[in-house]
């Protein structure tokens, strides 16, 4: 099942997640070019197997020509904004950015026949969920601009599918966190991410982390999020890429959910990393963050019924460890 070796076209793939998907492509005996601006993204995370090309989605002639000069079997698209507060400041990034860019990527697609995508999609689709955990129908209504660029990409994505047969999975990650290795990690420029900012404190980098909001409707009154091991993450999309390959011409989206399905809140995840570090990680209880929904926590049991998907890591603090690990041996990212 799967076991056609296929060239998959990775955007991204110089970024935390897409770079560790990429690797895993090349150990199950895949081909991988990576598309990426590097604005974000890391020359050093490529994995030296693949093929790095630096390019611009927006540019629709340098696309075409990526798809006439190889044969692409597949596109797995992780390029894109992904701070939900930066969106609440300038959301025409992120309509710019994820949406519009993922248009062109997909006519390109049309163009050249390649027929299976996978999408980096969001847990910020759900916006404030009426039960805990969200399911895969539950309703999609994003609290913030950056969600709502992603469920715009959704909503193409099943247009296309009914109308040019498009064959994809959307893989909707909760809190992606932890490193797959010691040497390749989350390595954002800002830093954003609850886990990476309290490991610069107990790195010394900087003096105390901001807890953004006490007042929410949780138990410690922080908001609660669903972390999940990038590498489990990463697995995710080879099961589905194989899925898609196995799959009939006219077979339905693949739409999953991927978490662990345990939450944990600011202050709980604080804890854990005082606990890994040894280090007091003191915190200022700041003001909420605009657009953050105060749980969000995933059922995966669609996943893990259709495709067999099993995380390796669930537990909270294995991820932190593995992140401290990364962090620890490179402070500085990818920088040298
Ligand atoms: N937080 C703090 N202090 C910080 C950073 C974050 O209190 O210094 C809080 C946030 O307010 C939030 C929680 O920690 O309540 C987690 O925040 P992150 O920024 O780590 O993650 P988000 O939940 O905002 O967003 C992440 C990804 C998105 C993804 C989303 C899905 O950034 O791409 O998870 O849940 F869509």
């Amino acid at each position: 099942m799967g076991a056609k070796r296929m060239r998959v076209l990775v955007t991204g793939g110089a970024g935390y997640i897409g770079s560790v998907v990429a690797e895993e492509l090349l150990q199950a005996g895949h081909q991988v070019v990576v598309f990426d601006n590097l604005s974000r993204g890391h020359r050093e995370a490529v994995p030296k197997n693949a093929e790095l090309i630096v390019g611009e989605l927006a540019d629709r002639n340098h696309l075409d020509q990526v798809f006439r000069l190889r044969v692409i079997d597949a596109v797995m698209h992780f390029a894109a904004l992904i701070e939900a507060g930066e969106s609440m400041k300038a959301p025409e990034d992120f309509f710019r950015n994820n949406t519009a860019n993922a248009l062109t990527l997909l006519e390109a697609m049309l163009a050249a026949k390649v027929k299976l995508f996978v999408f980096s999609s969001t847990a910020a689709l759900f916006g404030n969920p009426e039960r805990t955990p969200i399911e895969e129908d539950d309703p999609l209504r994003p609290t913030n601009a950056y969600g709502e660029s992603k469920l715009l990409v959704e909503r193409m994505l099943a247009w296309f599918h009914q109308i040019h047969g498009l064959r994809y999975a959307s893989l909707r990650y909760f809190n992606a966190a932890g490193a797959s290795r010691p040497d390749q990690g989350e390595a954002h420029q800002p830093e954003t991410h609850l886990i990476p900012r309290i490991l610069e404190v107990a790195l010394g980098r900087t003096e105390h982390v901001n807890i953004f909001g006490t007042d929410y409707p949780t138990p410690d009154g922080t908001c609660v999020r669903d972390y999940i091991h990038v590498s489990d993450l990463a697995r995710a999309h080879l099961l589905a890429l194989h899925a898609l390959e196995d799959a009939r011409e006219n077979s339905r989206p693949l739409i999953y959910n991927l978490g662990n399905g345990q939450g944990f809140s600011v202050r709980q995840v604080v804890e854990v990393a005082r606990k890994v570090t040894a280090h007091p990680i003191p915190v200022i209880e700041s003001p909420r963050r605009a657009g953050d929904p105060a749980v969000l926590i995933a059922s995966s049991e669609k996943i893990r019924r259709d495709l067999g998907w099993q995380p390796n890591f669930p537990d909270l603090k294995t991820i932190v460890e593995s992140a401290w690990q990364w962090h620890r041996i490179q402070p500085d990212g990818y920088r040298t």
